[in-house]
């Protein structure tokens, strides 16, 4: 069966929503070749923003576009291998093309191509693997210049999962290396976006780092509970059924409007749903998701340690101030010299997300557990 909600997937079409001043503001920094940076807790709608906003320039024959997911790309090899082949591939339309340009602009490289065979659609199977020796990074970095220089277009370059660049040996000559090129490119645009907001921050916002001011930064809102309640009821009527601006608006309401959550709950309301949906059955699919998660909740719990959970029951009370006494001793947790470990765990594991003093949960349902279910046990 069709369902019209959708999540853990790249919302598009009808699926996205609203973020019409972030299309906008994307749709021209790409236009005006400004690098950005756009940063969002997880599952907030960063690829799914992306996507759309490629979306319009893939087709456009004054650019060239490539989406790269570093999210497995554990080596700096795996990023200039992965930066490679995105590259090349965008800038060709068949294994021809594909194999010319690896010959023109890589050749120095001694880079092996494949082609599977397993794999009919050979677009998907060919790449570019680098014999560690021969790996000079300079012609990999610079490929997008001078594919857009030659053809005459512009190139928008897309990295997803950015954050963990970070994890690389010699982090900082890492990024010396890309900055140093990039910075140069005048017809490339780069769009580098992740989460960990403290670890974005810290790339390219402190003035000691390379990435100092390389572009925009963007800080992805959630989507507004007016937007959700058009969104979710336009979903419903499309498909038969009927929901109340005071439903869908409780639906968002109930997980913080949260993207992936607002869509997991509507689509358990819509499943539970004959025609019209009632109170009842919003609240049901409330308490049926939070029991689906309740497991996942549980193994974190059980992963932690007594003062790590201390400070995250603290974080959902509302408390604030951790260097007070009472706050210390009301929680066990220890010195106030141990709240910086506690943040950077929390921090660390994405549990929470740090606004100069605000301190909030990334994930709502985590959150309304460990109030209602996990204290109440
Ligand atoms: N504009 C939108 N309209 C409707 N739903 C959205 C929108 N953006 C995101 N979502 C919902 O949130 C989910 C997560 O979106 P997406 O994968 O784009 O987020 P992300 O920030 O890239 O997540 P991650 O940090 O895990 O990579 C989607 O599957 C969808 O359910
Ligand atoms: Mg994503």
């Amino acid at each position: 069966m069709e369902t019209p909600f959708v999540y853990g997937k790249v919302a598009k079409n009808n699926e996205f929503t609203n973020r019409i001043k972030d299309v906008t503001y994307l749709t021209n920094n790409f236009k005006g070749l400004i690098n950005t940076i756009i940063v969002s807790p997880r599952r907030w709608g960063k690829t799914s923003l992306v996507n759309k906003v490629a979306e319009q320039f893939e087709n456009d024959t004054n650019y060239f576009l490539c989406k790269i997911d570093v999210f497995n790309c554990r080596t700096r090899d795996q990023f200039y291998s992965a930066f490679a082949n995105s590259v090349l591939k965008a800038s060709v339309t068949d294994w021809e093309g594909f194999a010319a340009g690896v010959k023109k602009y890589l050749s120095a490289l001694l880079p092996k191509i494949a082609l599977s065979d397993s794999v009919q659609s050979y677009e998907l199977s060919f790449g570019v693997d680098f014999n560690e020796k021969s790996l000079t990074i300079d012609e990999i970095l610079d490929l997008p210049y001078k594919i857009a220089l030659e053809k005459n277009r512009k190139f928008i370059v897309c990295i997803d999962e950015f954050q963990n660049v970070s994890d690389y040996e010699d982090f900082i000559g890492f990024q010396q290396a890309l900055r140093a090129h990039w910075q140069q490119h005048d017809n490339v645009c780069y769009c580098l976006f992740g989460s960990k907001r403290h670890m974005l921050l810290k790339i390219f916002n402190e003035y000691n780092m390379p990435f100092y001011k390389f572009g925009d930064i963007l800080f992805l809102e959630k989507i507004s509970t007016v937007d959700w309640i058009k969104f979710i009821s336009g979903r419903f009527t499309d498909t038969n059924k009927e929901i109340s601006d005071e439903l869908s608006s409780e639906i968002a309401k109930k997980v913080n409007n949260h993207p992936y959550y607002v869509q997991q709950l509507s689509q358990q309301v819509w499943l539970r749903t004959e025609k019209n949906v009632t109170e009842e059955t919003v609240s049901e699919s409330f308490e049926s998701l939070i029991n689906q998660l309740s497991l996942l909740f549980t193994n974190l719990i059980d992963s932690m340690t007594i003062k790590q959970i201390n400070f995250l029951i603290a974080i959902a009370k509302g408390e604030k101030n951790f260097s007070s006494k009472q706050v210390l001793s009301n929680y066990n947790l220890g010195t106030s010299a141990n709240i910086k470990n506690l943040k950077n765990f929390a921090l660390d594991k994405d549990l929470i997300d740090i606004k100069g003093d605000l301190i909030e949960f990334q994930d709502p349902m985590f959150e309304y557990w460990i109030l209602n279910n996990y204290l109440k046990n």
